[in-house]
């Protein structure tokens, strides 16, 4: 792992240029941990094809002198639909990773959703973007106490909503972290979860074991426990969308981890003939407006959003294309990714009417 800091000779115009930029910057390791996927990469290009396999269908001669991108996620107020979706390790990619990534994110007035394996610590991230919108995700620990503390803490530090991932019941198979001997378990260090106070538990952990043992019926003892809404991230069918809304969820984020967990599913937006390969319109369909749905996976351009939105998902969040702003220019390369997909967005709505 590691990185230089040198500038590009052209500007960057879009996201893919923030891409290809942080391919050059960034060590192959770090960029491999990055952009990787599972297995054969066919569900992470799918979901990148599968919004360019989606045509718009433009009205005219409506008023757009005025074009409004604010909307609302769980109450909370955000100047767009584009959010950032939880990633691990920003310190790989700039060196005061999330801290940089929460001060974007708050001058954008976006919400940015921290990773459970955050390498600065959660205090950190709230000091230096206080005013931030965010929603903490949550890597289930074996250790229900772990999980209970940890809750207990992002709570009391203001976050605003918790999210269960639930498509990592083991990590998927990364070919590329075996072929770079990346071991994440041993080469990274988490600084939140464990409790010094406590004296019994380890005050840094290494990137923490996920208990495989979760099932939907575990979900009423999170709910016991805080008063924010609940999330879950990774939802990809109606039946699982219906259980969701069965056991009291808030929001669904239909998401395939960016394709790198189980490999071969359908893209988040894919629009097939046949229902059920398509995920974010059969999640919308089944939830039938009870809850917020969202999606993340595969969103590079203004008019990604578009169809996301169009297709009724209430926002949605970026992956890779943070990292790739941060490993530019920290939070200034992470406000102009942001940025320039706000326009594209702004442009989108505009021309479609
Ligand atoms: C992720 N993702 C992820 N998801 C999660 O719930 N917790 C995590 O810690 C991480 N870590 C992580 C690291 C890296 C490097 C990547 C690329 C992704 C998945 C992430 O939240 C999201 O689902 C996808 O990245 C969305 O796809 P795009 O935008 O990268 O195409």
């Amino acid at each position: 792992f590691g990185f230089s800091f040198k500038g590009p000779e052209m500007p960057l115009v879009c996201l893919r240029d923030f891409e290809a930029h942080a391919r050059e910057q960034l060590s192959k390791s770090t960029w491999d941990f990055i952009e990787g996927g599972a297995d054969e990469c066919l569900t992470r290009d799918d979901n990148i094809a599968a919004f360019k396999k989606i045509r718009l269908r433009p009205r005219y001669l409506k008023d757009v002198s005025k074009v409004d991108t604010r909307t609302t996620i769980q109450g909370e107020e955000i100047s767009t639909p584009i959010c950032i979706a939880p990633t691990g390790f920003h310190c790989l990619a700039w060196p005061d990773g999330e801290m940089s990534t929460a001060r974007a994110a708050q001058a954008a007035g976006i919400c940015y959703i921290t990773s459970t394996y955050a390498s600065c610590s959660l205090e950190d991230i709230v000091a230096t973007a206080p005013g931030g919108l965010r929603w903490f995700q949550l890597y289930v620990h074996p250790n229900r106490q772990l999980n209970k503390q940890l809750i207990q803490k992002v709570e009391s530090l203001g976050f605003k909503a918790l999210v269960i991932t639930v498509d990592v019941p083991k990590i998927g198979n990364r070919r590329h972290n075996i072929t770079n001997q990346v071991d994440l378990m041993k080469n990274l260090l988490l600084k939140d979860l464990g409790s010094p106070e406590k004296g019994n538990l380890m005050p840094y952990l290494q990137m923490s074991p996920i208990d495989s043992s979760i099932c939907w019926d575990d979900l009423s003892w999170f709910q016991s426990m805080t008063r924010l809404p609940i999330i879950l991230k990774g939802i990809l069918t109606k039946e699982d969308a219906e259980l969701a809304v069965k056991h009291n969820v808030h929001g669904i984020i239909v998401s395939n981890h960016g394709g790198r967990q189980l490999d071969e599913v359908p893209a988040s937006i894919s629009r097939m003939t046949s229902a059920w390969i398509d995920a974010l319109t059969e999640v919308v369909a089944s939830v039938k407006g009870k809850i917020e749905v969202y999606l993340d996976g595969g969103i590079r351009t203004g008019n990604d959003v578009l169809k996301a939105l169009a297709l009724g998902a209430k926002c949605v969040f970026l992956g890779r294309p943070i990292l790739w702003g941060l490993a530019y220019k920290g939070e200034h390369g992470v406000e102009e990714v942001l940025n320039i997909l706000k326009n594209e967005f702004h442009t989108s709505m505009t021309l479609t009417g």
